[in-house]
């Protein structure tokens, strides 16, 4: 392919890399370049090495064969910080900056001005000032990173890039927490990164942001690269068919179910501050959505029927019957599930294997014995079910890809009894083939009679999934509409608040 000898002008160059983890071929001859200013997406299914590539690239780990090159010049395989110096920055989600200290301090970090030992406390002000400028983030340099809101955070993340002065800037699923508008600001900002030479890696399994942002893709499978392809060659489906090796016909299969009685019936749930009279009713049979801008309670509320925070005032019915629950394991044992929007906080045990952590929401009932030869068993089944990728079930969740882990949350609620089932962002970070599969296994939960909430940032997979969908803003629920209602900008529009009248 025309890149494998396009060294000219790249400002990294990366050939022939391979990385082996034990049991696992997750990278083969990767070669691949990217150019000063150029926004470079790497687009592949859960477990193609995309986030391996990146990591050998910011020096995480070590290639196990080939040679990363940057300006020319072949680097040596030192430690993160050395890629730092050589120029190389990655902008994780809100869990790398150090949330008890403040933006400043952050900012400062790895490359703090030790003037005699001292860190100056006034010029870190003003340089933090000055790359929150070149971010556009309008907050005191003193406010602590902890109660800034995930966009803001991110912003931080990449005003830290600019303060090492990167020339690449590896942007791992950085949307993956965003609302629309909140993308639309961070495409913004790439492009001004791109204009000012920066080269930036982008990744994401939101195809159509690949489409609108990326001069080049390098698409991936099962550790190879499949092609690189440039603007003007690739539209959204030329990437799935390239991803998958197949046609995907169908990315929302929705089924017709019937929609039976009532399941759960929630009325004016309120927790101060947070949560004001939600009320809303899932049947049998249904998938319920909860659209609603970040912050708007959409967790929240299902924490709350879920038991996970107290509440206040308001009632909680599971078929007819009014719950008084004061644990999330006595709403698992009454028939409530909640997959989480966080599966390393309390979604998985990360040193856990794949087969305890999917049988792990059936322990409450499952007193002292775990009767391991049924785990494996069920494991198995849901292993193959769902395509988890993973050398073996006793692998632990910490060895496998971003997506991966989210699959076997989705394993781990399939297999209790529950009658209601809230998936909290369940798409998050999983690829197109195994999100069609999720939404599929979704249809089939609600077509056995069980009622769904599904909670999601991202309105096409709503409209498309869901039988009815309630919109929520600043901890209210604030409107309704059954599917041939559905409509994008009423939907926008009663969560941002803007035409309040005619909410
Ligand atoms: N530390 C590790 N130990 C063992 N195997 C690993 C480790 N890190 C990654 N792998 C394996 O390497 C392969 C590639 O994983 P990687 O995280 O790069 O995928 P990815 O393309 O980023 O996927 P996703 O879209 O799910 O984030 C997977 O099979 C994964 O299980
Ligand atoms: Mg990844």
């Amino acid at each position: 392919m025309e890149n494998d000898t396009g060294t000219d002008g790249a400002v990294v160059q990366i050939r022939g890399v391979s990385k082996r983890f034990p049991g696992v071929q997750a990278l083969e001859d990767v070669t691949l370049d990217i150019r000063p200013g150029e926004i470079h997406a790497v687009a592949g299914e859960n477990g193609a090495g995309k986030s391996t590539l990146m990591k050998l690239l910011s020096q995480l780990e070590r290639p196990s064969d080939g040679t990363i090159e940057i300006d020319g010049k072949r680097v040596r395989f030192r430690n993160p910080r050395y890629a730092q110096q050589l120029g190389i920055a990655m902008v994780h989600q809100e869990f790398a900056l150090a949330p008890h200290l403040t933006v400043a301090d952050n900012l400062a970090l790895g490359r703090e001005k030790t003037r005699a030992g001292l860190i100056v406390r006034g010029s870190q002000k003003q340089r933090a000032r000055e790359l929150l400028e070149r971010v556009r983030l309008d907050i005191d340099p003193g406010r602590r990173v902890e109660s800034l809101s995930v966009a803001d955070r991110q912003r931080v993340e990449i005003a830290k890039a600019l303060a090492v002065d990167a020339k690449v800037v590896i942007m791992d699923e950085p949307t993956a927490t965003l609302t629309e508008h909140e993308i639309d600001d961070l495409f913004e900002l790439i492009e001004e990164l791109k204009s000012d030479g920066i080269a930036i890696f982008y990744i994401s399994h939101r195809l159509e942001e690949v489409v609108r942002i990326a001069d080049r893709v390098t698409v991936m499978r099962d550790g190879k690269v499949v092609e690189t392809l440039d603007k003007g060659d690739f539209d959204e489906s030329r990437l799935v068919s390239l991803m998958v090796g197949r046609e995907i016909d169908n990315l929302y299969p929705k089924q017709e179910s019937e929609i039976g009685d009532v399941i759960l019936r929630v009325q004016g749930v309120t927790r101060p501050g947070i949560l004001d009279d939600c009320s809303f009713e899932v049947h049998a049979g249904e998938i319920l959505g909860f659209a609603g801008l970040i912050g708007a309670g959409r967790t929240e509320l299902a924490r709350a029927v879920f038991a996970a925070d107290p509440i206040k005032e308001g009632t909680i019915e599971l078929d007819g019957q009014e719950l008084n629950l004061s644990s999330p394991s006595e709403a698992i044992a009454a028939g409530i599930g909640y997959l989480t929007e966080d599966r390393k906080g309390d979604g998985l045990a990360m040193q856990l294997s794949v087969e305890h952590n999917i049988t792990l929401a059936r322990i409450p009932g499952a007193g002292m014995w775990i009767d391991r030869r049924r785990e494996r068993e069920v494991a198995e089944r849901r292993r193959e079910e769902l395509d988890i990728r993973t050398p073996s079930v006793r692998t632990p969740v910490e060895a496998l890809s971003g997506g991966t882990q989210q699959k076997v949350v989705v394993a781990r609620w399939l297999e209790t009894d529950a009658r209601v089932l809230f998936f909290d962002e369940p798409t998050r970070g999983i690829d197109v083939g195994a999100k069609a599969e999720l939404f599929k296994l979704m249809g089939s939960l609600a077509a056995d009679g069980r009622a769904i909430v599904l909670i999601s940032s991202y309105l096409p997979e709503l409209i498309n999934m869901c039988d009815r969908i309630v919109v929520l803003r600043d901890g209210r629920t604030v409107g309704e509409m059954n599917r041939n209602e559905f409509d994008e900008e009423r939907i926008m529009a009663l969560a941002s608040g803007v035409d309040r009248e005619a909410a």
